[in-house]
């Protein structure tokens, strides 16, 4: 069998999964976890003693055609892989950024009854109430820390995503503001961009405290560059949740924000928003184009 959980409906505060399944590729979905590995060693002592090891899957990197300037970590939708990402940001007319797109690890998915899915952290109930996998996300924010750690000090960094992996983006820019993970070791990246398509901010509630208790989160929340995009149709994950964690993004001081809403689409992409994306990157990394 093989499982594509893609599918991630949101309605009254509850989200269901559809899980679509067929004949014959259960292997491919486990086959492809287990090239990369990682382990979250390097995370510090935090105040959870019982540490989870995730197994990310193949990381596929498409190399700049121009002059080098940017580097980007871009996250996959839940039973995604790095790969289908990468084919189209290769095509995207940005000769300057190179893309990393790894593959999160394949673990069981509480909304899916515990069956196993790649997602970069693990979801039940998604809510302003419903409790956060800290360290399914800690993890993640790490892999995706530890890929952007051994670019060129000249090169901007950015990460983004579509689905659970803009809300994955997300959660590192809480982490890059805070200048730790949520099991408060230190978050190593300067980030320059955040990108997040159709998904949604986790640890919303406890977010607007933890920054305004500290000057200095304030500070790199309000000069961290932030785009949102979600679809207006979007019946996977509601436009209302991409507009709410937008409202609670910049009322935590996270100011520096753009939200586009795109009438008539669902949970998906259309070129009208990744030009606008495109734009958005040249501009707020100030990167050349293909004069170089
Ligand atoms: C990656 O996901 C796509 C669907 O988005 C699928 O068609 C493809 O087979 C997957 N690749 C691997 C290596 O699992």
């Amino acid at each position: 069998m093989n499982v594509l959980c893609s599918a991630l409906i949101l309605s009254a505060q509850k989200i269901y999964l559809f899980i679509f399944i067929t004949i014959g590729g259960l292997f491919t979905a486990l086959a492809r976890s287990v090239t990369m590995s990682y382990s979250n060693h390097s995370m510090g002592s935090g105040s959870r003693t019982a540490r989870r090891t995730f197994e990310f899957g193949r990381t596929h990197v498409v190399r700049p055609k121009g002059k080098h300037q940017a580097t980007i970590v871009w996250l996959h939708g839940l039973g995604d892989n790095g790969s289908s990402w990468s084919q189209l940001l290769e095509n995207l007319p940005l000769p300057n950024i190179k893309w990393i797109c790894p593959t999160a690890p394949t673990r069981p998915v509480a909304v899916l009854g515990g069956f196993p899915c790649t997602a970069w952290f693990d979801v039940g109930e998604l809510s302003d109430d419903g409790p956060d996998d800290l360290d399914g996300l800690d993890a993640s924010a790490a892999h995706i820390a530890n890929l952007l750690s051994t670019e060129p000090a000249d090169v901007k960094l950015g990460v983004g995503g579509f689905s659970m992996g803009a809300a994955t983006a997300l959660y590192s820019a809480t982490c890059y503001a805070q200048a730790k993970y949520g099991n408060n070791s230190p978050y190593p990246v300067n980030l320059k961009a955040v990108v997040g398509l159709s998904g949604w901010l986790p640890g919303s509630r406890s977010l607007r405290n933890k920054i305004e208790g500290s000057h200095e989160a304030a500070r790199r929340a309000a000069s961290l560059p932030i785009m949102l995009c979600h679809g207006m149709n979007d019946d996977v994950v509601a436009y209302n949740y991409g507009e709410r964690s937008a409202h609670c993004l910049s009322s935590a001081g996270f100011r520096y924000l753009t939200f586009k809403a795109y009438d008539g689409l669902g949970h998906y992409t259309v070129p009208k928003e990744m030009d606008e994306v495109c734009t958005w990157l040249t501009a707020r990394l100030g990167l050349e184009g293909c004069h170089s």
